[in-house]
């Protein structure tokens, strides 16, 4: 992929640069035993005006998805790159920033602290008083389904429901950048469905650029406006490709039949590794970018 090329063909190149990945790559080990995550990986993501942008991330298991979510965190032992430049917002990443907020698939709770602590401890560290994080916790508990819980411990909730807190936790401190790392993978289908609905609702809200790693096609294409596709052995970059805005609710778009299509032969491009370029659901309506 040519880091020269703006990352999407429609955008002009005069608005700023939200991330840019220029050719990064991160060995773990030394020598003959260096084993490479991600290789090469060049990416720009700009900043829209008035909308955020949800860029889905796809690929078989050990093809490095963590590791790219993770540098652009700024999370160690992943950060810093062997070699590359990974930007944000025109400056090299240095370490962590509230910024750049992580969801990861562990949720990360605190356990002695009850849910309203939990979503407002980013609030705590930042200085902000009892009473304005009180009552902005339990604002973010209402918005994603848990008011009435805001005394409980997470021992006493269910996954979704730590996952909620997770990303309440998250998106109270306003990120510029939101990563999320498999955030729904432990969840059953309906409540899934429930936070991607949540997390399209927040997101049209807060108008954040997204970075979501999934291992569902159908999370990638209905969430994403672009969805990159990994492949591994080296890790790396191999397809970029537009896809439709979450305009509409999953249960509608799903029964779209281009959404069966594109997420299908997604699912077969991936399963082969297949080269960029080649035939995708036999159309041109997806514009690609590799
Ligand atoms: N801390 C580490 N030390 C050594 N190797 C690592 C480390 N973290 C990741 N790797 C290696 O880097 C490669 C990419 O790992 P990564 O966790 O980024 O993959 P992934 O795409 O997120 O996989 P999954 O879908 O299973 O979560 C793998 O081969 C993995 O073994
Ligand atoms: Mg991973």
């Amino acid at each position: 992929m040519d880091e020269q090329t703006p990352a999407n063909p429609a955008t002009p190149k005069a608005l700023p640069e939200v991330v840019r990945f220029n050719k990064v790559t991160k060995s773990f080990g030394e020598g003959p035993n260096a084993k490479v995550a991600i290789q090469d990986v060049s990416f720009v993501v700009h900043d829209l005006p008035n909308q955020g942008e949800l860029i889905a991330i796809v690929g078989p298991s050990g093809c490095g998805k963590s590791t790219l979510l993770r540098i652009l965190a700024g999370l160690r032992p992943h950060f810093p790159a062997t070699s590359g430049d990974a930007h944000v917002f025109g400056k090299p990443i240095e370490k962590p920033d509230a910024g750049r907020g992580m969801v990861d698939q562990k949720y990360s709770l605190m356990p002695h602290l009850t849910v309203a602590d939990n979503i407002a401890f980013g609030l705590k560290l930042r200085g902000v008083g009892r009473k304005e994080r009180r009552d902005r916790a339990q604002e973010w508990a209402k918005k994603v389904g848990l008011d009435g819980n805001e005394d409980k411990y997470p021992s006493e909730l269910s996954g979704g429901m730590q996952q909620r807190v997770s990303i309440a936790a998250t998106l109270i401190l306003e990120p510029k950048i939101l990563l999320m790392d498999e955030p729904f993978g432990a969840l059953d289908p309906k409540i899934r469905m429930q936070m991607q609905e949540l997390l399209v609702r927040l997101w049209n809200e807060q108008q954040s650029t997204v970075f979501l790693v999934t291992h569902s096609m159908e999370e990638a294409v209905y969430l994403g406006d672009r969805v990159m596709r990994m492949a591994a052995k080296p890790g790396r970059l191999v397809e970029e490709l537009q896809v439709p805005r979450p305009d509409e609710p999953p249960e509608v778009m799903r029964a779209r039949p281009w959404f069966s299509e594109l997420t299908e032969d997604l699912l077969r491009r991936l399963e082969t590794d297949a080269p960029p370029g080649g035939d995708l659901a036999g159309t041109d309506k997806w514009r690609r970018r590799a």
